[in-house]
């Protein structure tokens, strides 16, 4: 079965041909990052115009690159949920359109499942696996029952760890997008120059729950108020020390989840899964089977889209063309633990 996956939930235009959920036949990924560097952010009015503007072209080429023609094609997936609303619109219409004048079916997929499902199509676990999705967007973790049930038993209480990255590298002027810059330079520092706080949460309600806002806030602080002159006072530095805590504070909970839930497979996905301190992290766990997706696979990508979507459509489980496109899910709010 030959799905064509489309994702455009913010700010990359791609589209990626996957035959049977895992043979990756085309992935062509049209990153928007330059046009948004002056704002140091994404600007949403910007990216749902250059997604209109590109997604034919990126379409095109990926049919292109996978040696086949449209009608090769046995369904189209896209993703319809969360994401930046303009920007999810014109994948989702566009993926619709395509699907009715081929005559064949299309499925609205989760972004936050595809990120999941991703690490899958290279590093298959079998089900039940413990699922740690950290993006621009979530920290979640959760344990994965099937392609399509997910039960998440911790989440941030406020900001997501990749908004944290940013903010923190935005403040500093350290680059964008924040994430890489801060582990770049990371590499560079001296990850124990600042010792930023991590949070306290209280266990009996928050067990495996996260809280990146205290560290966001005290890392800012520490240049308008608190510049500590004793310190060596560089990015590298700064960088280093955050990167430090926010991985450490989330692999704290990692480990916790393993050893409450004794589930001993973990798949990670999602943007941070690139960090490199966490993948060393994750790598080194003792007794777990850790699978995490090629760089290619962790940030916003169509082929994860169209892998996960072959499972549904086996299933039978496809989207009527009155599909709508969702900013929010409450699917990756806690429901239970
Ligand atoms: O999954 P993704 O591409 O988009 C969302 O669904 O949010 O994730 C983007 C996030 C951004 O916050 C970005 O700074 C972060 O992933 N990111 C990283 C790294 N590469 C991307 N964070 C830490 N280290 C990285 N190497
Ligand atoms: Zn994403």
């Amino acid at each position: 079965m030959i799905v064509l996956g489309i994702e455009t939930s913010c700010d990359e235009c791609s589209c990626s041909i996957v035959e049977n959920g895992n043979r990756i036949l085309s992935s062509v990924v049209a990153t928007q990052i330059e046009l948004h560097t002056p704002y140091l952010g994404v600007v949403p009015e910007l990216a749902s115009r250059l997604h209109i503007q590109w997604i034919d072209q990126v379409v095109k080429r990926s049919v292109k690159e996978a040696g086949l023609t449209l009608k090769d094609i046995d369904a189209i997936a896209y993703t319809n949920r969360p994401g930046l609303m303009g920007s999810l619109l014109v994948g989702v219409n566009f993926s619709k359109a395509l699907a009715y004048g081929l005559n064949i079916p299309s499925i609205g997929i989760d972004h936050i499942r595809a990120h999941l499902y991703a690490s899958q199509m290279e590093h298959p676990l079998e089900y039940p696996y413990l699922g740690l999705l950290v993006s621009g967007g979530h920290t979640v973790i959760c344990i994965v029952e099937s392609y399509d049930k997910v039960n998440v038993i911790g989440t941030t209480i406020d900001d997501a760890i990749g908004e944290a990255f940013d903010k923190v590298a935005k403040h500093y002027d350290m680059g964008y997008p924040g994430g890489v810059a801060i582990d770049n330079l990371s590499k560079k520092g001296n990850d124990k120059a600042y010792l930023f706080p991590g949070a306290k949460l209280n266990k009996k309600v928050h067990m495996f729950d996260i809280s990146y806002s205290g560290l966001k806030t005290a890392v800012i602080n520490q240049k308008d108020k608190f510049w500590d002159k004793f310190s060596e006072q560089s990015n590298e530095n700064i960088a280093a020390s955050f990167q430090r805590q926010a991985i450490g504070m989330l692999m704290k909970k990692v480990e916790e989840a393993i050893k409450y839930t004794n589930i001993r497979k973990l798949a990670a996905g999602g943007g941070v899964a690139a960090n490199s301190l966490l993948r060393e992290k994750l790598k080194n766990l003792k007794h777990v089977e850790v699978a995490f997706p090629s760089m290619k696979l962790c940030t916003d990508n169509g082929a994860m889209i169209a892998g996960l979507g072959y499972h549904y459509l086996v299933n039978n489980v496809t989207s009527g063309l009155d599909e709508n496109a969702y900013a929010r899910v409450k699917a990756f709010k806690k429901s239970s633990f």
